[in-house]
């Protein structure tokens, strides 16, 4: 692994549900192999409608079943985070292209994927939003996204070295 950390930004619409959760797995997935020094993950929100607002109740609840902690509090997508991170998931395709209208010149297409181009078992293009849905929208949201935050951490490790 290189000495300079790998900066990696999960984004979704309020940044109180998927983000997070995403941030918190990975989190978990990173100190289980000891990559603390190595990786750094942090989550933001397309949308400026939660800024400030802790996560999600019921996110917060079916994660913590897993075993996972969710901190922080949502702030908004901003240019300047393209510059600032190796690697920005987007949860879903509406996000994708709102983060991408940003980047008028295309300059940082390349940063910024799909969360679930790197899962393995699911079959599922985009992290459903459970916002509006009931528990079992938040659970699915918790399994997703363990799928990919594994895919994702061995791709960083095969190209990091
Ligand atoms: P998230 O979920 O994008 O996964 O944080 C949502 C949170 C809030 C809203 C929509 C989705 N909302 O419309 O307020």
């Amino acid at each position: 692994m290189t000495s300079t950390p790998y900066k990696l930004l999960f984004v979704c619409l309020g940044n109180i549900c998927r983000s997070p959760s995403a941030e918190g797995i990975m989190n978990h997935l990173i100190k289980q192999h000891g990559l603390e020094e190595q990786i750094i993950c942090d989550s933001a929100g397309t949308s400026s409608y939660h800024i400030g607002s802790p996560p999600d109740r019921r996110m917060t609840a079916a994660a913590l079943r897993q075993g996972i902690r969710l901190e922080g509090q949502a702030r908004q997508f901003q240019r300047a985070d393209f510059e600032e991170f190796d690697l920005i998931l987007a949860m879903d395709k509406e996000n994708y292209e709102n983060m991408l209208r940003l980047d008028r010149d295309g300059q940082y297409h390349h940063k910024v994927k799909l969360m679930c181009d790197f899962c393995t078992e699911h079959k599922d293009r985009e992290v459903p939003d459970p916002y509006y849905g009931g528990e079992a929208g938040f659970v699915y949201v918790i399994d997703l996204l363990h799928d990919a935050c594994r895919g994702l951490l061995k791709d960083i490790q095969t190209r990091l070295g």
